[in-house]
């Protein structure tokens, strides 16, 4: 049995444990325990890796972006230990065909545990695409992504999304509620994709989402998570939560939805704080910097982020601004949830993804840290504090931001009722 000790978060409370593995799953936890190997961490803090279900990597075909092994090694670096990615790789994963593609390019070069989204066009689509862990779809294009943009076709995609006992995850933006011209700069983009454009989009999916569950990507204002139908879960992503047009970040700020004014990101916060958000996602989506250097208007919008998600909100934990429990919840138990996935708690019997912390380290952001292929990050010289270990199924994956075991993870498939 391997066993990992330190001051572990469970049930609420942090309190010296030895936590027991066999094949990837916790079997005990105890005061201690004896076993070999054992990862001694006395005062640092033990808690459930994250689980991030949106992440770009960019794998395959845009691959001078970021690719599956670099994109999980990012999120091993940052304490994530599952991560969903998305479909507007190329080419799109909008069938079934396409997916099993996909997963066979990918699944040996995943440092995480990964799931995969169709990208349906149609509700054929969808049943072609059994394997997919959940689906997306976007209301508004996006980079490499079609827009679904009329009400049968999005509600027969639904439909089979019920059917298949499935989610869908959807980004909310109306492209009728959009302004024509040619944006300059953050406050622009804010302008031309306002925040109608989001809350009419979320309340489209609303009307037509009949028994399918659904999951709002990236909320960037609290009327958005509002206007969710009852059950239906939202995320918010650490840029919305931290960054502003008020950023000196230009093009490299891009992206969609867009940045929105310091009063509508203090409502975000507060709508958090209230407990309307269930959870933190990433919505990593890396250019390379030449093509971020273009004028505002050309270059493409998205923003890595999958290893500074906990570095950058455990700040928040530190200075009592967000329980931990709460944290914890939205990092890892929620998320989760939604993918039924075996994960996101200390328990016995769950898989033994954990990650460990010293939280009274402070460092700073910076691109090296978080391994991204693309070389930068919108939080460079922020306040952070970085996992010192992460382990996925009992295996060491990263410390110190290090790869140290390679290509260990799997596709997940939902276990948890
Ligand atoms: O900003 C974005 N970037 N929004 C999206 O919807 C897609 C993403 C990407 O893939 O680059
Ligand atoms: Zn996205």
């Amino acid at each position: 049995m391997l066993v990992i000790e330190g001051r572990a978060f469970r049930d609420g409370r942090i309190e010296p444990a030895a936590i027991g593995v066999e094949d990837g799953r916790i079997v005990a936890i105890k005061k201690q325990l004896r076993g070999d190997p054992v990862y001694r961490y006395s005062e640092a803090v033990i808690l459930p890796g994250g689980v991030d279900v949106h992440v770009h990597l960019r794998d395959p075909g845009l691959t001078q972006k970021d690719d599956f092994f670099s994109g999980t090694e990012s999120a091993a670096a940052g304490g994530v230990t599952t991560v969903v990615d998305m479909p507007n790789t190329v080419p799109p994963v909008t069938d079934g065909e396409r997916l099993r593609d996909k997963l066979r390019t990918v699944s040996r070069n995943a440092n995480v545990d990964f799931g995969l989204y169709g990208g349906p066009t149609n509700a054929v689509d969808v049943e072609s695409s059994r394997g997919a862990t959940a689906f997306k779809t976007y209301l508004a294009e996006s980079t490499n992504a079609p827009a679904v943009r009329d009400d049968a076709t999005l509600a027969g995609i639904l439909l089979s999304v019920a059917q298949a006992d499935s989610f869908l995850a959807a980004h909310c933006e109306d492209p009728a509620a959009f302004r024509p011209g040619a944006a300059k700069g953050l406050e622009d983009h804010h302008r031309l994709r306002p925040i109608e454009a989001e809350v009419a989009a979320v309340q489209r999916v609303a009307r037509l989402r009949g028994a399918a569950r659904v999951h709002i990507a990236h909320v960037t204002t609290a009327g958005a998570a509002r206007a969710r139908p009852p059950g239906a879960t939202c995320e918010a992503t650490p840029h919305h939560l931290l960054l502003s047009t008020a950023s000196s970040l230009g093009a490299r700020g891009k992206v969609n939805p867009p940045l929105r004014p310091e009063g509508d990101r203090d409502a975000l916060w507060r709508e958090l704080l209230a407990g309307g958000i269930d959870m933190f996602a990433s919505d990593h989506a890396p250019h390379t910097l030449e093509e971020k250097s273009q004028a505002f208007d050309a270059a493409p919008a998205g923003v890595p982020g999958v290893a500074t998600t906990f570095p950058v909100l455990f700040r928040y934990v530190r200075r009592q601004l967000l329980p931990l429990d709460r944290f914890v919840a939205m990092f890892s138990g929620n998320p989760a949830r939604l993918l039924r996935a075996n994960k996101g708690e200390i328990a016995i019997g769950r898989d033994a993804d954990l990650l460990v912390v010293d939280p009274r380290r402070v460092e700073k952001v910076t691109a090296r840290r978080c391994r991204y292929k693309c070389g930068w990050t919108p939080f460079e010289g922020a306040e952070a504090t970085f996992p010192t270990a992460t382990f996925v199924r009992g295996a060491l994956v990263a410390q110190e931001g290090e790869l140290v075991t390679e290509r260990t993870g799997r596709m997940i498939t939902a276990s948890q009722p």
